[in-house]
């Protein structure tokens, strides 16, 4: 049973749900959790049938209080497996600790180069020809953990900071079915 937590538009979640439903992935997505309760992936879960769970960070002080009340609704479904798409917060040590090597995390350039929550805009700027994506295990630093499969995307000289993401957020659809469906037949 897979929990996929997003803040924001949820391409990837969508990713996700086309192949749950083409069988490409041999496992439920059971709960979509958002701090953001105006997220458009929230909408996409309700299209697909797919409980979710919204709690704002907002009135929590400290991050462990707040994944706390995530992680009962995680075990109250027996989750397994937590996919981290673009899903714009820490998780505390608590919480990767109870499901290391348990949670997984789609980021848009090949790290280590990049992190933080503008990556695409960063690699754009910074003059370099190739960026990416890599989906990897969470662990308690920020874009970081073993990596599960990575993909480079070119930088041309008449790209756009548009055309790119459309690049990367196109190698991220496919990449990240991929990795789930790995995990799911045990073979990560
Ligand atoms: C994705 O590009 C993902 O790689 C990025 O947020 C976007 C979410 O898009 N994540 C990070 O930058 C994590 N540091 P989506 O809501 O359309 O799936």
């Amino acid at each position: 049973k897979i929990a996929v937590f997003v803040s924001g538009n949820g391409t990837n979640l969508q990713a996700l749900i086309d192949a749950v439903s083409r069988g490409e992935i041999k496992a439920g997505i059971s709960l979509v959790v958002s701090n953001n309760k105006d997220a458009f992936a929230l909408t996409r879960a309700r299209n697909a049938g797919i409980e979710s769970f919204v709690l704002s960070h907002k009135g929590f002080e400290i991050r462990s209080d707040y994944d706390r009340e995530i992680m009962k609704e995680l075990e109250k479904r027996d989750i397994g497996l937590v996919v981290l798409a673009g899903f714009m917060r820490l998780l505390s040590p608590e919480f990767i600790k109870k499901y290391q090597n348990r949670i997984l995390n789609i980021h848009p350039s090949v790290l280590p180069s990049f992190k933080g929550t503008h990556a695409i805009k960063d690699a754009f700027e910074s003059g370099a020809k190739e960026t990416g994506v890599t989906v990897h295990f969470v662990d308690e630093e920020l874009d970081h953990g073993p990596i599960v499969l990575q993909e480079t995307v070119r930088i041309e000289k008449n790209d756009t900071l548009e055309k790119l993401e459309e690049k990367i957020h196109a190698v991220e659809h496919k990449l990240y079915p991929m990795a789930v469906r790995l995990f799911v037949e045990g073979k990560l």
